[in-house]
């Protein structure tokens, strides 16, 4: 695991108690996501039957109710790398909690029908984890994901950007990349499309706060360390003057990438992990 993936690590188990204070747009995001499985599960002119599913980054485990509503026979694995994260969820007899990193799922091959990702994707190597996807996924089975595309956080890495040079700002995949790299990777109907949000904050600390309360603050090696001196941030307030709302207020756009794919019914995929 590299220095990166422990910083991502350890900063989501710190965020883990008052993650769901925060995480508003998780939340959003979780309830646009289920609506589109709804569609697949629901409404497609082929129903889909879904026994197994994996709830891969589960976080605090918010999306295990509204999927057991939805498949109330079903059992579902609740996955995530952090401890202090699965600690949050409560023992349901048709869940199972397991602590595994998305780069590497301890799972059978071909054992899940609906695999579920919320905001997991953006912290990942993208293709080692859509392989690893398409490996825990059974023939037919489908794959319904969110992640963060490459608008997101643009007025803050502008700020950034009049100041220095450094990655003080993650990036993200563009939708359509993500699209490539599934197809790549073998999957069938493949669909990315991505859709704009923007949060209001009363000022540049804020935004970055929340950032950091949610776990979602650059982990990137080259980034400045140590804490942002008074001067930088009223420097940073104002290159972010020029986004203000009329109300005054700091936005901070969110580029929410949805992946809906299926793994193909004549892959009967591998039974052990390829190493690079
Ligand atoms: C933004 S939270 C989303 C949590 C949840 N899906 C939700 O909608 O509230 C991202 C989650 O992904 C987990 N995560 C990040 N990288 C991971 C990895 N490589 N393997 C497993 N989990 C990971 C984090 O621990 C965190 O719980």
């Amino acid at each position: 695991m590299s220095l990166e993936h422990h910083q991502i690590k350890a900063a989501f188990s710190k965020a883990a108690q008052q993650y769901e204070q925060h995480a508003v747009l998780q939340k959003e995001a979780l309830e646009r996501l289920l609506e589109r499985v709804d569609f697949d599960a629901f409404e497609a002119p082929q129903k889909m039957t879904i026994k197994n599913i994996l709830d891969l980054g589960c976080g605090t485990g918010w999306a295990i109710e509204p999927l057991l509503q939805r498949f109330p026979d079903s059992q579902l694995i609740a996955a995530d790398f952090s401890a202090d994260m699965l600690a949050q969820i409560s023992p349901h007899k048709q869940v199972e909690c397991r602590q595994t990193d998305a780069h590497a799922i301890d799972i059978h091959a071909n054992s899940v029908d609906l695999l579920f990702s919320n905001l997991m994707l953006q912290w990942c190597d993208e293709q080692t984890v859509l392989r690893e996807i398409k490996r825990a996924l059974k023939p037919g089975g489908l794959l319904h994901l969110t992640t963060m595309g490459e608008h997101t956080l643009h007025e803050l890495r502008h700020a950034w950007s009049k100041i220095d040079d450094k990655p003080h700002v993650n990036r993200f995949v563009p939708a359509n990349d993500l699209a490539e790299l599934a197809l790549r990777q073998g999957f069938d109907d493949v669909i990315a499309d991505s859709e704009l949000i923007t949060m209001t904050y009363g000022s540049v600390i804020d935004v970055m706060k929340d950032l950091k309360n949610i776990g979602a603050h650059n982990t990137d090696n080259q980034r400045a360390k140590g804490l942002t001196s008074p001067r930088v941030l009223q420097e940073l307030t104002t290159h972010y003057q020029q986004f203000r709302t009329d109300d005054g207020l700091y936005p901070a756009t969110f580029e929410l990438v949805y992946l809906r794919a299926k793994k193909s019914n004549k892959d009967k995929g591998l039974p052990l992990r390829i190493k690079d």
